[in-house]
């Protein structure tokens, strides 16, 4: 099935979840683009992500979904905020859904987790998932091991449900690489982070744009959870610190709030720049709209010159 029916959206595009920054504004902006936009419920009370779910219906009548990060303390709190509030689509990270497979089934609810790994995907197809996102290891955030390249044919040759592909897209070229690697759409972060809807601070989306190939590192490998960002004095810090003494006590000392003084405060000394390799390839911040209707304008002029 293709990925704009199951999920009756017009193009085959969806708004990576990014926590501190896909709110309503975003969302909304993407899924009236005829994307679909995914609010991110990480580090939210549910009394917040209710406010953040009703804004969106009041800003768009086009689906829109809901990412839950699987390691949250309040996942069963917001779950039930979920299931209230009959929102329609679900991205998972951080963890296998499997525990609120069957209520999700119920309440009649798609449900798409991120994976990196061919196991993880072949074990979500078993479960009985809707679709997956394969992540690969170009993308902004938490992160896997593989690189997009490797990781979405390798997983499209075992499995049968829609795949989505994500990292390291942000136009045309991405999207029909994915389509070739065995994808049926595509989820962008980065891309979307650099746009006039997106929240976060002008100083964050600035960093984007000016970014080269070499600007991201991966930090926090030693504690099991890797975070793709931009260099800066933050990241430093962390490689100076990665060998000294109780450097897992300085790590989160170093690390706590620092997505949120980058999206807030605009700090990019010392804020968590979170952002994909694509960024060397995004010069400029777009609206949501341009954003899509470029991909999928310039989609079709290289379709037909290919053929
Ligand atoms: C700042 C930032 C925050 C993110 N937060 C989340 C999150 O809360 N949940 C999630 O599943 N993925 C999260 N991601 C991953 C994105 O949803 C998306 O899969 C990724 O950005 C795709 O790669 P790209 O950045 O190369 O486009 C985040 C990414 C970024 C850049």
């Amino acid at each position: 099935m293709k990925i704009t029916e199951l999920l009756n959206i017009k193009y085959p595009i969806l708004q990576g979840a990014m926590a501190h920054i896909s709110y309503a504004p975003l969302v909304s902006a993407v899924s009236n683009a005829g994307g679909l936009g995914i609010i991110a419920s990480g580090g939210m009370t549910k009394d917040e992500l209710k406010k953040e779910i009703i804004k969106c219906k009041n800003l768009t009548d086009q689906p829109f979904g809901v990412n839950l990060m699987l390691m949250e303390k309040n996942c069963d709190d917001l779950v039930k905020v979920i299931l209230e509030e009959k929102v329609k689509i679900i991205t998972t990270g951080a963890g296998s859904p499997e525990r609120y497979l069957e209520t999700f089934k119920k309440a009649e609810i798609i449900v798409i987790p991120v994976v990196s790994k061919l196991k993880h995907a072949i074990k979500m197809e078993k479960l009985g998932v809707d679709a997956i996102i394969v992540e690969g290891s170009e993308a902004g955030g938490h992160i896997g091991e593989t690189s997009s390249m490797v990781l979405i044919p390798e997983i499209s040759k075992h499995i049968n449900i829609p795949i989505i592909a994500a990292g390291g897209i942000c136009d045309e070229n991405g999207l029909l690489a994915s389509i070739a690697l065995g994808a049926s759409g595509i989820q962008m972060g980065t891309r979307f982070l650099a746009s006039h809807e997106c929240p976060a601070h002008i100083n964050y989306k600035n960093a984007i744009i000016n970014a080269k190939e070499d600007s991201t590192v991966v930090i926090c490998k030693n504690t099991g959870t890797p975070v793709r960002c931009l260099k800066n004095n933050l990241t430093d810090k962390y490689f100076a610190i990665e060998k000294t003494p109780k450097s897992l006590e300085k790590f989160k000392k170093l690390t706590i709030g620092a997505l949120k003084r980058a999206v807030q405060e605009g700090d990019t000394l010392n804020g968590s720049l979170m952002c994909g390799q694509i960024a060397s390839n995004i010069n400029e911040i777009l609206s949501v709209n341009d954003i899509i209707q470029n991909i999928m304008n310039n989609y079709t002029k290289l379709l037909s010159k290919i053929k």
